[in-house]
């Protein structure tokens, strides 16, 4: 790790390191420096977990009209065309730098059949009407995190803080500043010492990743708590479409492992789902049966299971030649087989869990928020480009474009923006010690259960008032604890995730029918018109 001479003032402040917050530092540190914080480990995150790859036109067959109408097509009616052919046409670009930095795609053995960017390999995935999904095996995330990771750690201009947990964002209204609302830095607690540091910066970054963690079963690992969109709602900003969370339908189910994901190239590759009888289902569901999106794939999964009373549904790739398998699916292959199932052989039993907040930070096309100086990139924003429904492998994708696009409006504003002063220190004067720790880790299982039963993949208006009710009273409960005690990771995380909750609940609760990954029994029909959910800290509205 490089030490910087003061990590308390930085020319920018990024929180987090996953595949935006790593991107948009690498494009800034030319021209300012840089800070990155991120939680506990560098891998908690789930950029490095990231099987299936990275959507792009790089095949002069496919087209970019045709990965935009299929991005439209899966979000349901709900993207923002603008957005999507933005990120779409972006594409080539990203893909090209991320080859330049030293990522190692697979490459095209089968099928010498070269690409715009070299002779790579193109995998399926669903709602993709062509091969358009550039991946490293079955292991694309670890291939981009690492690569970018040792680019930044060498950088002089870069300054990676790990064990660092941004508890709050210093904004000039919440200082009593008069003129515009601006951010001014954050509050960051430093894991190892247990002491809460101010960092002064002229733009402050969230690139803090997804929710997924505010539900029992999830892909994503244990820092998905939201904390980019709780602590943007906190400082003013407005957030979007927090109902649309979307379920992976194959998720490994088994006894020691219920959050190892099992890559939709698997199905992209011929894998089929079958019941405990070994028979099909998705073909009487949807005419793309395993290819169809990934909301109506979960869904199809969650009725068989409720009609049948299965535990799960099984995952068949072993008609593939084995050589086939291990060399595309190598992870998957081992993971599994340490478990005791050879994916050669016999079905892989999964099942649907939490993967991917559509929902986010509000953002423009610059990955600018609602208030001066504060982007959001990444999984944490919403830029309009999801809809009701991620397409697969667009998540990685919007990373990078919008982590291209925000490193640009930074950089025109870099000269003109003062570097913030006199910001004042944490006060822990009126905290002592918590005795009652076992509060926190009840309180996070409680959450997760009940998302889980009552905000899942099929809800109803009278689960979703069950939730709200039980989580007004934990938002209570944890705002006394979090003004009485010193705070530590899970307190912080408890209370970010408990505010997600809330603002998925009450987004929720304010869509009146079925559309992409929300389905709501009380109104199953999609309304004819397309209005996404947004959701102001002071007042919530629709627009
Ligand atoms: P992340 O990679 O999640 O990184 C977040 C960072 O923020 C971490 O460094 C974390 O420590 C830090 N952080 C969070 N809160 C704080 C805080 N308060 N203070 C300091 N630091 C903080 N998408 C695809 O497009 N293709 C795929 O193949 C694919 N496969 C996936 C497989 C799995 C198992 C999972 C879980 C997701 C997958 N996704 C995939 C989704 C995609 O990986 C994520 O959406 C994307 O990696 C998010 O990147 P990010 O940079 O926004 O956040
Ligand atoms: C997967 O490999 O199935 C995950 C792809 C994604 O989430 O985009």
């Amino acid at each position: 790790m490089i030490e910087h001479p003061s990590p308390e003032t930085c020319d920018v402040l990024i929180i987090g390191g996953g595949a935006a917050g790593l991107t948009l530092a690498l494009r800034l540190a030319g021209h300012a420096r840089v800070t990155i914080l991120s939680k506990s480990s560098l891998k908690l995150g789930s950029t490095y977990y990231a099987q299936g790859g990275i959507a792009a036109v790089l095949d002069s067959d496919d087209s970019e009209q045709s990965h935009v109408e299929d991005t439209l097509v899966a979000g349901a009616g709900l993207c923002h065309r603008d957005v999507v052919e933005f990120t779409v046409g972006m594409a080539g670009e990203c893909i090209a730098w991320l080859v330049d930095q030293g990522v190692q795609f697979s490459t095209n053995q089968e099928n010498p059949h070269s690409t715009v960017v070299g002779n790579y390999h193109l995998t399926q995935e669903g709602g993709h009407s062509h091969r358009r999904v550039i991946h490293a095996a079955d292991a694309t995330g670890k291939a981009v995190f690492e690569t970018l990771a040792s680019r930044v750690l060498q950088h002089p201009n870069i300054n990676f803080i790990t064990n660092s947990v941004a508890v709050d964002l210093l904004t000039a209204t919440k200082l009593g500043r008069s003129g515009n609302n601006a951010c001014l830095g954050a509050y960051v607690l430093q894991e190892d010492t247990g002491k809460v540091i101010t960092v002064a910066a002229r733009f402050t970054v969230l690139a803090t990743g997804g929710a997924s963690k505010v539900y029992l079963y999830t892909s994503n690992p244990d820092g998905a708590c939201g904390d980019g969109i709780a602590m943007a709602w906190r400082a003013g900003c407005r957030v979007a479409n927090m109902e649309f969370n979307q379920f992976h339908p194959t998720c490994l189910f088994h006894a020691r492992d219920r959050t190892f994901l099992i890559s939709e190239a698997l199905r992209g590759e011929g894998a089929v789902l079958r019941l405990p009888d070994g028979s099909r289902f998705m073909p009487s569901y949807h005419e793309l049966a395993e290819l169809a999106p990934r909301d109506i794939v979960a869904r199809a999964i969650d009725a068989e299971m409720k009609k049948t009373g299965c535990d799960c549904v099984f995952l068949d790739i072993s008609h593939k030649p084995a050589d086939f398998i291990k060399e595309h699916f190598p992870t998957i292959h081992a993971r599994c087989l340490s478990l005791g199932i050879d994916i050669c052989k016999e079905p892989i039993p999964v099942v649907p869990a939490a993967h991917y907040s559509c929902g986010g930070v509000m953002v423009d096309r610059s990955g600018k928020t609602d208030l001066d100086n504060l982007y959001a990139i990444g999984e944490t924003s919403f830029t309009g480009l999801h809809g009701a429904n991620r397409m697969a492998s667009n998540s990685l994708l919007e990373c990078f474009v919008f982590a291209f696009s925000a490193s640009q409006h930074i950089l025109a504003r870099l000269a003109a923006t003062p570097m913030p002063t006199a910001l004042p220190l944490w006060d822990e004067s009126q905290v002592t010690d918590s005795d009652e720790d076992i509060v926190i880790a009840h309180n996070w299982d409680e959450i997760r259960r009940f998302m889980w039963d009552y905000v899942g993949i099929v809800r109803t208006t009278k689960r979703l008032h069950r939730a709200q009710h039980r989580i007004e009273l934990l938002r209570s409960e944890i705002h006394e604890y979090y003004s009485n005690y010193r705070i530590s990771t899970p307190l912080l995380e408890l209370r970010n995730l408990a505010l997600v909750a809330e603002l998925i609940i009450n987004s929720a609760l304010s869509r009146r029918e079925s559309r992409g990954l929300h389905y709501c029994l009380d109104f199953p029909h999609r309304a004819d018109s397309a209005v996404d959910t947004v959701l102001a800290p002071l007042n919530a509205s629709q627009s």
